[in-house]
């Protein structure tokens, strides 16, 4: 195995003086996707600020293609290839899908291409590039944030409740599309709240609870933990 996209080594973090992550262990190898997964408050998206520099942590080692990236800033960050599509999708709702796809234009990433390829993998997207990206469909929404995080060749995706509010057909039409990223190369770090299809697509799956990785392995392996992590819930 090579270096890891993303490794994270005995980290804490909190927020004011309350500390939510104990010491997590995270390793995404590349090439894989890596779901993570826990009840409410287990402290996966404060792992995604952690991993995409939004958040500083208050001690151990956050490591992105095998440098020491600690306290680097987001930016510095998604220079190195890592790409976060936070909670909430991360568009702009009163500009246009054009403009939306526009303003990837960080390292001299070309608009009209980043427009073309958009509107290649998602024709739905070109058809409906004039129109106000917070009037379409919550999944239109989620192409276009798939869109924007692909143009700027990311090394590491890092999808947070990617589903959130969306009907189950048109998750399992998107998570299609995360299959097909990851096959291009893409690491992908998923949280995700349906943990069976986090697990379908992913090749590693991390449970997490109480600001702790309780357990780390192959999709099956974990399956058991989940349910236990979950108190007989949605597993
Ligand atoms: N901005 C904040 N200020 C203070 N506490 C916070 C903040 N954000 C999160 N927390 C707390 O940190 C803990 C971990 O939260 P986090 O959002 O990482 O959990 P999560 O696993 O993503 O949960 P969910 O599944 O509900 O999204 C929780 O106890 C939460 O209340
Ligand atoms: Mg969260």
């Amino acid at each position: 195995m090579g270096t890891p996209v993303l490794e994270l080594r005995d980290v804490h973090a909190a927020y004011g003086r309350i500390e939510v992550l104990h010491g997590v262990d995270l390793v995404v190898p590349e090439g894989s996707v890596m779901a993570l997964l826990g009840p409410n408050g287990a402290g996966k998206t404060t792992t995604i600020k952690i991993a995409s520099g939004q958040m500083p942590p208050t001690s151990g080692c956050v490591h992105v293609a095998g440098t020491h990236v600690n306290g680097a800033p987001a930016d510095a960050l998604s220079r190195a290839g890592v790409c976060t599509i936070p909670e909430g999708r991360g568009i702009f709702p009163n500009l246009t899908v054009r403009e939306n796809l526009r303003m990837v234009t960080f390292g001299g990433v070309d608009g009209e291409a980043v427009e073309e390829v958009a509107y290649t993998r998602f024709p739905r997207l070109g058809e409906r590039r004039h129109q106000l990206a917070g009037s379409m469909s919550g999944g239109e929404q989620q192409m276009l944030s798939i869109s924007r995080a692909l143009a700027t060749s990311p090394a590491l995706l890092m999808l947070d409740e990617f589903s959130m509010g969306l009907a189950p057909i048109i998750v399992q039409e998107l998570y299609e599309i995360v299959k097909q990223i990851a096959r291009e190369g893409v690491s992908i770090l998923l949280v995700e709240q349906f943990a069976h299809i986090a697990l379908s697509v992913a090749d590693y799956a991390a449970v997490m609870t109480h600001g702790r990785i309780q357990a780390v392995g192959q999709p099956a392996d974990v399956e058991a933990e989940l349910s236990g992590a979950y108190l007989g819930g949605v597993a």
